[in-house]
């Protein structure tokens, strides 16, 4: 048993399009906990911070748009191997890609409009976390 908490966001998207409580439900009969959930606006510093390891790439301007675009909810959630159990719901980054049943591959189409973030790591989850809630 390996009880981890992880950093879950839904983006943009997902708040405009009515789909918060989509996602929670599903992380939510899995098993997992909710344990923290804030709704806010990121702004380019934020976003910077969040996406460190992104900001180098040709994606990252239009990713950057994208994630200032609108209220995010950003939610810590916990429970055995949260970490990956919460990145196989989300499904994979290209929602055209993910698979059916994930959350990205039932609700959405575009890769910059992948609906939630889902920490990649145990370090990446305790750096996110920090940053939301710390
Ligand atoms: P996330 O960090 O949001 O949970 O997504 P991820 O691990 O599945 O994907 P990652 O490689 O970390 O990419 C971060 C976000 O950048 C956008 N992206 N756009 N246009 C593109 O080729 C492209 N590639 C990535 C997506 O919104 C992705 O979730
Ligand atoms: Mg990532």
């Amino acid at each position: 048993m390996a009880i981890e908490s992880t950093f879950i966001m839904v983006k943009p998207d997902g708040v405009a399009r009515g789909l918060v409580g989509e996602v929670i439900a599903r992380f939510e009969r899995k098993g997992l906990t909710l344990e923290k959930i804030r709704k806010l606006d990121i702004d380019e510093d934020l976003a910077r911070r969040h996406y460190e390891e992104h900001v180098e790439k040709p994606f990252f301007p239009e990713l950057l748009d994208f994630i200032t675009s609108g209220p995010v909810v950003a939610m810590e959630w916990s429970g055995e191997s949260a970490i990956m159990v919460c990145r196989d719901l989300m499904g994979a980054t290209d929602p055209k890609k993910a698979a059916p049943g994930t959350i990205r591959g039932d609700l959405g189409l575009i890769v910059t409009h992948n609906l939630v973030h889902g920490s990649d790591g145990l370090e990446s989850a305790s750096r996110e976390l920090e940053i939301f809630f710390g």
